[in-house]
């Protein structure tokens, strides 16, 4: 197996060409990819190359990729990051959207428009930030027909962990009126979803950002009120005022640990970010005295039966327009600048990356 590194020059007139000219499988010799290789120590170095169509392994069913998005671990392995790669070379990317080519899975005719989140893309397995794509179809949804290739892409990874940590808190017992339900990383791209389907499934949502900037936006999408982020980040008493009757955690760290102290008795929170940090300074004392949860959420492997339910609450509840409103697109070529402003903080909504034209 060759594995040619076009200069990237090269790689990104491919790019252009695939988003004027998409060609099936077996009609090009090489495909545009973001490949991450191994570099010095611990990090990698990522570059968008031209790729055999023997760089793919045989996993069962051949993708023509439209659209792949950016999501916080995407910015990770662009930019040589340890954490997400776990094996080099390797096409990043952790989500993909696009037509099924062909599959040895007889319920996927060619033609079928599908989406995959997760499911190791990018981290284990080439990933979407690549004209074609070679996946299990065990993770693969069906778009909902509400959506475009581009909507779909717009939800990706953060839509579907939005729409299963809320799954989780309502299956804990939240219900409309019972109080408000924080948000955490509004500004961020799953954040943003999950003020829109919490609003819309009646829940009154509280936003917490560090940008008030993004405050109009945030009340856009369906929050009724803002909180200021650093309010989250001072270290407090254990049990605080009981303020929330849920919360979707993008932050983790002091932020997640303040949300466990003002919980409302019972409450829970979904957590499943680390945007402040990894550890978790807090007390058991909101557990044993006012019984909260902590209900984790791993959107990577989490089975189709979940990730279908979470599909048909976004196809419900998530209003394309107010997607549309919070999302941009990029070109291949572009996707690792665009990332970088992800690992600072500063990314704001959903980027889709246009990869073969859609
Ligand atoms: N467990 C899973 O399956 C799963 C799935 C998806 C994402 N994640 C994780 O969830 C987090 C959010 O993902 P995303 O795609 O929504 O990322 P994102 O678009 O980069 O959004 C993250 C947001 O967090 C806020 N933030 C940034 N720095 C912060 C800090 N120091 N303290 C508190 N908040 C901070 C910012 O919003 P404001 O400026 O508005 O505060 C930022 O926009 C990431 O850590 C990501 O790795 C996990």
């Amino acid at each position: 197996m060759s594995h040619p590194a076009a200069d990237a020059a090269d790689a990104a007139d491919a790019a252009d060409a695939a988003d004027a000219h998409p060609t099936p499988a077996g009609e090009q010799a090489a495909f545009p990819a973001w490949v991450v290789r191994a570099g010095e120590g611990r990090r990698t170095a990522a570059a968008l190359e031209l790729v055999p169509l023997t760089f793919l392994e045989d996993r069962g069913t051949v993708v023509r990729v439209q659209f792949s998005s950016l999501n916080y671990k995407d910015a990770l392995a662009l930019h040589g990051r340890p954490g997400v790669v776990r094996r080099t070379p390797l096409i990043a990317g952790i989500d993909l959207t696009g037509e099924v080519v062909v599959s040895d899975d007889p319920a996927l005719a060619p033609g079928t428009l599908v989406t995959l989140d997760g499911a190791g893309l990018g981290e284990d397995h080439h990933g979407g930030l690549a004209a074609l794509a070679n996946v299990a179809s065990d993770g693969l949804v069906a778009v909902p027909a509400v959506f475009t290739a581009q909507q779909a892409a717009a939800i990706g990874t953060a839509g579907l962990t939005a729409a299963l940590a809320i799954d989780a808190l309502e299956d804990h017992g939240l219900v409309p009126g019972a109080g408000p339900v924080l948000v955490t990383g509004a500004g961020g791209g799953s954040g943003g979803i999950a003020i829109a389907l919490l609003a819309a499934a009646g829940h009154e949502v509280v936003a917490a950002t560090g940008r008030p900037q993004q405050a109009e936006r945030l009340l856009g999408l369906g929050a009724s009120s803002i909180l200021d982020r650093a309010e989250l980040e001072e270290p407090g008493r254990p049990l605080q005022r009981q303020r929330w009757a849920g919360a979707v955690d993008a932050a983790g760290g002091q932020v997640l640990a303040s949300i466990l102290s003002s919980l409302r008795e019972g409450g829970a929170v979904a957590a499943f970010g680390l945007a402040a940090g990894t550890d978790l300074p807090a007390s058991v004392l909101p557990f044993i005295l006012r019984g909260v949860s902590l209900l984790g959420i791993d959107s990577v492997r989490v089975g189709i039966a979940a990730r279908r339910r979470a599909w048909e609450r976004l196809a419900r509840d998530l209003d394309p327009a107010l997607l549309d409103a919070s999302t941009r697109v990029v070109p291949l070529a572009n996707a690792k600048d665009e990332a970088a402003a992800l690992l600072e903080g500063r990314g704001t909504g959903r980027v889709v990356v246009r990869v073969s034209g859609g």
